[in-house]
């Protein structure tokens, strides 16, 4: 059967550092209380020149010259984005012509936190049908420019950056040894809309709108959630946590990570943690931890890898690859 096996990563990080000190001049707010609810200690923060489009593309570049490859060997580009540069065309069509590619299709998706889970679900299934070869799925985010400053809850939990695979076809056996993504798991729930959303948008108010966050709210259903979607996948796969090498999840919360991989009883040596330096940059989350993974050597070619993510909508899932 065909396999979708990730052939490169890559990352990128806009210029400025912006600590929890730096925000206590901002706003009512500690670096004790940040670290102690979250975990995070400093994100990158987009200066006005640098765009979802320009982390967007820096990312695909490091991706594509990981993988071995030029943009003439890539079918699709997926860009998994809530920030896009404009409101149309997609942002992944612009990422499409600054590096150089006029074949194929490039489109955005959007889900929000969940949206690198949801773009490389999505990649796989055009794998699997035969009709792309290579996907270059990107996260990337300038959250920043949807934060409401003044709000303490919200502000200072956000980040920006990007990251991106190139998933490319290869044949496996149908064995949970195959290299690739072995299963994906997609959910969403419109019911829980106004605990996570931005009160704006072109239809509505004809704005862009800021980030609006019950964040207790979210915090309650997160880890059921979470545990839930991966426990389909455990069972999808007959995989256990105890075959699992890294647990890459979505970064929004040190506590809420903690929480699920204890309910999984994934071991916390293998969960890979990258919310104390990068904040939550949703879509761009899991794909920059994977860098990070991948740069200090802890993640090599054949572990399993388990991907997890949950946000607004309520949109969350989970996938298994096989690195
Ligand atoms: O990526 C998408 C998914 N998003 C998430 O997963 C986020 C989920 N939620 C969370 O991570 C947590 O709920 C937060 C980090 C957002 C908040 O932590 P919490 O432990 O749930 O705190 P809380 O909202 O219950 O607030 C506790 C107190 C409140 O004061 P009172 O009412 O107890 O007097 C807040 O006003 O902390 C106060 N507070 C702050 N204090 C200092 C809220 N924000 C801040 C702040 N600095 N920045």
């Amino acid at each position: 059967m065909i396999r979708s096996v990730v052939l490169g990563s890559g990352a990128a990080k806009p210029r400025t550092v912006v600590t929890n000190h730096d925000l206590e001049k901002k706003v009512d707010t500690s670096d004790e209380w940040i670290i102690q609810r979250t975990g995070i200690k400093q994100r990158y923060i987009a200066e006005p020149d640098e765009t979802t489009a320009d982390l967007g593309e820096a990312a695909a570049r490091e991706a594509l010259s990981d993988a071995g490859l030029t943009v003439d060997d890539i079918d699709m580009i997926i860009l998994a984005t809530s920030t896009p540069n404009n409101t149309f065309p997609a942002t992944a069509v612009d990422i499409q012509e600054r590096l150089g590619m006029s074949h194929g299709a490039a489109f955005d998706m959007q889900a929000v936190c969940s949206g690198f889970v949801f773009a490389v679900t999505t990649a796989d299934t055009y794998i699997k049908a035969g009709q792309a070869k290579r996907i270059l799925v990107i996260g990337a985010e300038t959250f920043s420019r949807i934060l409401d400053w003044e709000d303490r809850t919200t502000c200072v939990l956000f980040g920006d950056g990007a990251g991106a695979i190139v998933l490319g076809a290869e044949e496996g056996v149908g064995m949970s040894n195959d290299r690739g993504i072995l299963t994906s798991h997609l959910r969403s729930n419109g019911s829980h809309k106004e605990k996570l959303y931005v009160d704006g948008g072109p239809s509505t108010t004809q704005t862009v709108g800021h980030l609006r966050m019950q964040g207790r709210e979210v915090f309650k259903h997160a880890v059921a959630m979470i545990t839930d979607v991966i426990e389909d996948a455990f069972a999808a796969t007959g995989l256990t946590a105890d075959d699992i090498d890294w647990f890459i999840p979505h970064q929004a919360n040190r506590r809420i990570i903690d929480a699920s991989a204890k309910k999984l009883k994934i071991s916390p040596e293998k969960v890979v943690m990258t919310v104390e330096q990068h904040g939550n940059t949703s879509a761009a989350s899991i794909p920059l931890a994977i860098s990070v993974a991948k740069e200090d050597g802890r993640l090599k070619k054949g572990d399993l890898v388990l991907l997890e993510a949950m946000g607004g909508g309520f949109t969350w899932g989970a996938v298994l690859v096989r690195w």
